[in-house]
């Protein structure tokens, strides 16, 4: 199995990707690490610890990251410009989650990343599914690490149209100076940005493939899906909801299942109308080196298959 750490800031779609990282025997899930996004970093740890208490899955470390994007400004935190409408007050609003029973670690997401990369006896991925404030510290802080990271396989940008703005996608617009910090690394990187994410989408159909299974947690998955269909469609009059994070665990599960072709990939930070854009060279016309391998076609049928299943394993 391929060794990942998570990095996410659940987020619905995130705790999906959570399900699917744990379950899958193609995966070996070393942590789960936080950030602030979809909620502020205390809700988006509780809810990590929330999901991972309703699925059992419990001999994965939590950790907890950065509150704050690079730039410092509080009010650019996801949870401020648009988090709480897609996810809600608590992040994960939908079901009613009990006490969490699973424990936070006691040393923090960029130390416990650290940890692990320089102890694992191969280069391990990282695959984070939020803002990505939490990777460029450690890159930032902890170059040592380069050499202990196998790719880094991100949910994140677009290479048309953003959701957060129109130029930018949510992931990157949070923390535009992390992602230009992330992408000039010189890591391998692969980038699922919208363009791809938008097609995974949680019909009714798939939603009644959860429900068959007809455990505590499939029915927990079905409100979370239910809420999530509520505001995507409100916001965006979406049909149904996209499950952005799971497709970059799926990618790894399966390359098939997520395609790609190599690119270019800059990020924009002083654009009047377009911070935090993905501006993605596909022809090559730039002249820039390549840094990112991006999605580009989603198997959308053995992508379902895969959350079905995930959901299913853990039941
Ligand atoms: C991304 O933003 C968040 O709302 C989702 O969890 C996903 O990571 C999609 O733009
Ligand atoms: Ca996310």
């Amino acid at each position: 199995p391929t060794p990942i750490i998570l990095d996410c800031d659940p987020g619905h779609d995130d705790a999906l990707a959570i399900l699917l990282a744990a379950a899958n025997p193609a995966i070996d899930l070393l942590a789960i690490t936080t950030v602030a996004g979809n909620q502020t970093l205390a809700r988006t740890t509780l809810n990590a610890r929330r999901i991972c208490s309703a699925a059992g899955i419990t001999d994965v470390p939590i950790a907890e990251g950065r509150a704050e994007p690079l730039s410092g400004n509080a009010s650019a935190v996801g949870a401020e410009i648009g988090g709480v409408e897609v996810h809600g007050e608590s992040g994960l609003d939908g079901p009613r989650f009990g006490e969490p029973t699973v424990e936070l670690s006691t040393v923090d997401a960029i130390t416990l990343t650290r940890e692990i990369l320089l102890s694992h006896e191969e280069p391990v991925t990282l695959v984070p599914t939020g803002p990505l404030t939490n990777i460029a510290v450690l890159l930032r802080d902890h170059p040592e690490v380069k050499p202990h990271i196998a790719r880094i396989v991100l949910m994140g940008g677009a290479a048309g149209l953003g959701n957060a703005t129109p130029a930018a996608e949510f992931n990157i617009y949070c923390d535009p100076e992390a992602a230009e910090l992330v992408f000039t690394s010189g890591l391998p990187i692969t980038m699922c940005g919208l363009d791809i994410t938008h097609l995974a989408l949680a019909t009714q159909e798939v939603c009644d493939r959860i429900a068959a299974i007809g455990s505590p947690l499939a029915e927990l998955c079905v409100e979370l899906l239910t809420f999530f269909a509520s505001t995507y469609k409100a916001i965006w009059g979406f049909p149904a909801p996209p499950l952005h994070d799971p497709v970059a665990v799926a990618r790894l599960i399966d390359p098939a299942v997520v395609t790609t072709v190599p690119a270019a990939v800059a990020i924009e930070l002083t654009g009047e109308h377009t911070r935090g854009a993905t501006v993605v060279d596909f022809h090559g016309v730039t002249g820039r080196p390549v840094n990112a391998e991006v999605a580009t076609t989603l198997d959308v049928p053995s992508f379902w298959d895969l959350i079905v299943s995930a959901i299913a394993e853990l039941s």
